[in-house]
């Protein structure tokens, strides 16, 4: 199977580790670095012709961080969102963001605003940044969004199917993941995207996300495309 995954999904972990390993004092270094190896999975994927690049950025649990750490990620996200403008139009990639967005800082959902909007005619490829994101609580507000279409008469129960849940989502408008990668050598899925990766692949890789790379995402491809998707049937009937 040499197909590419259409939707790579990547648990982007491991920057605080790779400070501490790298001996510096705070875990910030490691975030300030985990931009760089975003630019180099973002330019990556779009130049191996990936038409879906969603990254694991900051979840709902997230918040429980001490609150310099999560005002030092605030920061670095303003800031490089702004700065990566040039190499998303450069690369023809347009920006996307999932997550309970009105409960991060004014200014980043300001800054995340106006580069979707600067980018919303790049077709190349869709970057969607996972923010302030838990996948329980996408289905919850989904659950909601259904039943208040029930309540008010717009749905009938017996309508609500997968594609209608699905819908709901926020990740309506995008294939499932093929691939998810998760760095730093956790295995576990941490609240992402529970509902998109009931038959996604999953690829652990044992590198801190500050020092991922092309070539570890090439590697996960390639774990991914050594895999047999069987989607419930038996090996012979694939052939
Ligand atoms: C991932 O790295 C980035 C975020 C969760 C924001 P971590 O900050 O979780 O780094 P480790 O896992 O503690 O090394
Ligand atoms: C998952 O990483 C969230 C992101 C990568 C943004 P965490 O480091 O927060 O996950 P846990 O707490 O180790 O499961
Ligand atoms: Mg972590």
């Amino acid at each position: 199977m040499n197909t590419l995954p259409e939707h790579i999904a990547i648990i982007m972990d491991g920057n605080g580790r790779w400070a501490k390993q790298q001996g510096f004092l705070t875990r910030i270094k490691g975030h300030e670095r985990g931009v760089l190896a975003l630019r180099a999975a973002t330019t990556g994927a779009a130049e191996l012709g990936i038409k879906y690049l969603t990254v694991y950025a900051f979840s709902s649990e997230n918040w429980n961080r001490p609150k310099p750490e999560i005002n030092a990620l605030m920061r670095i996200l303003v800031k490089s969102i702004k700065k990566e403008l040039k190499t998303l139009n450069n690369n023809n990639i347009r920006l996307n963001a999932i997550g309970d967005l009105s409960a991060l800082p004014k200014d980043c959902q300001d800054e995340l605003q106006e580069v979707m909007h600067a980018t919303a005619g790049n077709d190349h490829m869709v970057l969607t940044l996972a923010l302030s994101y838990g996948s329980r609580q996408e289905i919850t507000q989904a659950v909601q969004s259904l039943a208040q279409q029930v309540a008010s008469g717009q749905l009938k129960p017996e309508d609500i199917d997968q594609a209608a849940i699905a819908g709901a989502l926020y990740t309506a408008d995008m294939p499932d993941p093929d691939l998810v990668i998760r760095t730093s050598g956790e295995q576990r899925v941490s609240n992402f995207l529970l509902w998109q990766i009931s038959y996604a692949e999953l690829v652990f890789l044992n590198v801190l996300w500050p020092d991922f790379s092309k070539e570890h995402l090439i590697q996960a491809i390639a774990q991914f495309q050594g895999r047999e998707r069987r989607l419930g049937k038996t090996s012979e009937q694939l052939k």
